[in-house]
């Protein structure tokens, strides 16, 4: 199969048409790009899993255009879902809820309850709205980085899709916030660009990172997300991403500091790759960077960031990437 790759804006009426013709289409979100198929049609969204070499025991989001589709997906909807969604949707958050008949057992992955997201890009909502919800992991290879450029979907799916609709760069970067509104008290089950502490401002109460609880709960986490493939380590702090680089130089392999600017100094001499400034640009640059580094160096070391708001969600994915390995 010919992957092309088409402006966003271009491409609406041939991506809608691949849609309700069963095939995979990939789509751009604030996010990372997505790889979407008709959720209510089990063979189109099977096709997901072979392109993607993703488990079946992971279930799946279905992404919509308007709060409407909601009814035709969940079995019944909470006012929690109403006052969630007039606040951060669209935007990077998926909730979770109870499945309705129509949505099938593979995108849930078996399950009874089904991921809800809204994506703020017009064109992805034009997409849906022209052809079906759509059910849709993250477009990489399953346990690879997610990818946050249309170049990085094609490295990763070249063939496996027909279509790749290019929006330029994702602006938030990591994954949507995962809450599952299932439970008794709401569960982050992923930490994302909508933070824990956003949350509780509105539900008053939110199960947080009780991390271990929230890792064995997650359908998937058992798995190693958004692993580079070289050597990765999270440095906590500078001096020990410089200690650790010259460790890794003086045997013979070529390291890579992944860290913001303000570190620039102390950094000096040795290969580095900026996030920018603040932490929001590191959301916005760490995928990018992690694809540039696994691509010219042979063991990432990358800077920790204080786990508060915004920065432990991103730690969250660092941690992923690093396997826990830590310097
Ligand atoms: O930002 C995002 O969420 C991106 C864009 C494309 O929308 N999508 C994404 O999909 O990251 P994926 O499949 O790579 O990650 C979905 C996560 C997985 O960890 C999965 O286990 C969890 O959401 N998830 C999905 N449905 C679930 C459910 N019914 N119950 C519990 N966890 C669920
Ligand atoms: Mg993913």
């Amino acid at each position: 199969m010919q992957t092309k790759i088409v402006k966003a804006k271009d491409g609406i009426e041939e991506g809608a048409s691949l849609i309700k013709s069963g095939e995979l289409v990939v789509f751009p979100t604030e996010t990372v790009y997505g790889l979407g198929a008709n959720a209510y049609d089990e063979s189109a969204v099977a096709k997901i899993f072979s392109a993607k070499g993703r488990p079946q025991d992971n279930p799946l989001i279905v992404h919509i255009s308007s709060l409407e589709q909601v009814r035709d997906i969940a079995e019944s909807v909470p006012d929690v879902f109403y006052e969630l969604a007039n606040r951060f949707m669209p935007g990077p958050i998926t909730l979770i809820l109870k499945k309705s008949d129509k949505i099938p057992y593979i995108v849930t992955a078996g399950g009874e309850t089904v991921g809800i997201r809204m994506p703020k890009n017009v064109w992805t909502r034009e997409l849906i709205s022209k052809s079906f919800p759509l059910a849709a992991p993250s477009a990489n290879k399953s346990k690879h980085i997610s990818p946050t450029t249309a170049k990085h979907v094609y490295d990763d799916l070249q063939g496996e899709v027909a279509l790749i609709l290019d929006d330029g760069a994702c602006e938030v970067g990591i994954e949507s916030t995962v809450l599952d509104l299932t439970t008794d008290v709401p569960t982050v089950l992923r930490p994302g660009a909508v933070t824990t502490e956003m949350l509780a401002e509105i539900l008053g109460e939110v199960s947080e990172n009780g991390k271990v609880i929230k890792i064995a709960k997650a359908p998937g986490m058992k798995y190693t997300h958004y692993a580079p493939k070289v050597k990765t380590v999270c440095a906590v702090s500078i001096d020990h991403a410089v200690e650790e680089y010259d460790k890794e130089k003086s045997e013979g392999m070529r390291p890579v500091i992944v860290a913001r600017d303000i570190y620039r100094d102390k950094v000096e001499e040795r290969d580095q790759i900026s996030l920018g400034v603040t932490v929001e640009d590191y959301c916005r640059n760490i995928y990018s960077a992690l694809h540039t580094a696994e691509e010219n160096f042979d063991v990432i070391i990358v800077e920790e960031l204080e786990q508060k708001g915004l920065g432990a969600s991103i730690m969250n994915r660092v941690e992923k990437a690093a396997g826990g390995k830590k310097v």
